[in-house]
């Protein structure tokens, strides 16, 4: 079985400690705290069909208070009013956030500075894939080989829109976002921090004659990008609180819009690697890009996937 941090703490009575310490450290803050649980905030958590929501699901059943930042509020309230009716979480947060605008990122870091005071795990899990020639690269995938279908997606048909509208998402929102909370995330006691990768971002697996990663350029290439930011993360931010654990992760290929549900795997199992990573002890890794499925690894046993 998984020990999670919060699990020792609260045996060891860590638990109310790390809470005391907060309250001296700020006061006015930790007054208006959501609870004394550990508190995860989850990007990409808008539609119940996402990777996101699952993570949601999943960190709330084993007793985290969760954040939910989404661009719509009212589908921030929809999957909140979901999750409670459906699956019995109840603590759920719901702020507004648009990745592509720097100064939304500000308002939700600053909500959830204000009204929750602390943070123990961020889940960087929004993402899209194909911006504008979202259709074509939809036809791509169902002709899944048929590579003609993916003109307009290679490198050299790129265009600055479409570079700009994936690297805004994928890449400046996620360090964007993850830059403003990390002053709350560093309070805490076991800091996780989680980065949704793929492998198509993987140089590894870019480097073969014809690989898939090259007719999914800006899509491939902001991954690649995200894969260095959160391996940069992994050796900047033990130096300013040694307890934290950031780590990537790959959840295979689930259905969801991200691929006009033309994965194969259900957003259920691609959460599990997720939240195992978002769970992790303090014998967990850090510096990490993992996978709970085949051929890298399974659930319970996360393996690696080669940079
Ligand atoms: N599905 C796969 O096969 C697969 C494979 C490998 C990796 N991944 C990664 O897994 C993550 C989740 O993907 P998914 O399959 O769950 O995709 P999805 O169903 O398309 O969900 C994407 C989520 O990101 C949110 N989002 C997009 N742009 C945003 C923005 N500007 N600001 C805030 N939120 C934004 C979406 O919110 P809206 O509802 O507002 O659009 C939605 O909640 C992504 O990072 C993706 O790259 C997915």
């Amino acid at each position: 079985m998984i020990q999670y941090p919060w699990h020792s703490m609260r045996i060891c009575g860590i638990r109310s400690l790390r809470f005391t310490a907060r309250t001296t450290y700020s006061q006015k803050r930790t007054s208006q705290r959501l609870s004394t649980m550990p508190i995860a905030l989850i990007t990409g958590a808008s539609r119940e069909d996402t990777i996101g929501f699952e993570v949601a699901r999943q960190l709330g059943a084993k007793g985290y208070d969760l954040i939910l930042p989404t661009r719509s509020i009212d589908a921030g309230r929809k999957v909140s009013e979901v999750l409670k009716t459906k699956h019995e979480v109840n603590n759920v947060h719901v702020v507004e956030l648009d990745l592509t605008k720097p100064e939304s990122v500000k308002a939700c870091a600053d909500e959830v500075k204000k009204q929750t005071g602390a943070l123990d795990v961020l889940v960087n899990c929004a993402g899209i894939s194909l911006a504008s020639t979202y259709d074509k690269g939809i036809e791509a995938l169902k002709g899944w080989k048929d590579y003609s279908l993916t003109e307009g997606l290679r490198a050299i048909d790129t265009t600055h829109d479409d570079l700009e509208a994936i690297f805004r998402t994928n890449v400046f929102g996620a360090i964007e976002l993850t830059n403003a909370l990390a002053p709350l995330l560093l309070q805490s006691k076991a800091p996780r921090l989680v980065f949704v990768s793929t492998t198509i971002g993987t140089f590894e697996s870019a480097d073969k004659p014809d690989a898939f990663n090259h007719y999914f350029f800006a899509y491939a290439s902001s991954k690649a990008a995200l894969n260095m930011a959160a391996l940069s993360y992994s050796k900047q931010l033990p130096k300013l609180n040694p307890a934290i654990k950031v780590n990537l992760v790959c959840p295979g290929y689930p259905a969801t819009a991200l691929n006009g549900y033309q994965g194969f795997g259900t957003t259920p199992d691609s959460a599990i690697g997720i939240v195992e990573l978002a769970t992790v002890d303090e014998h967990g890794p850090n510096g990490e890009f993992l996978a709970a499925y085949a051929p890298y690894g399974e659930p319970g046993k996360m393996g690696r996937v080669p940079w």
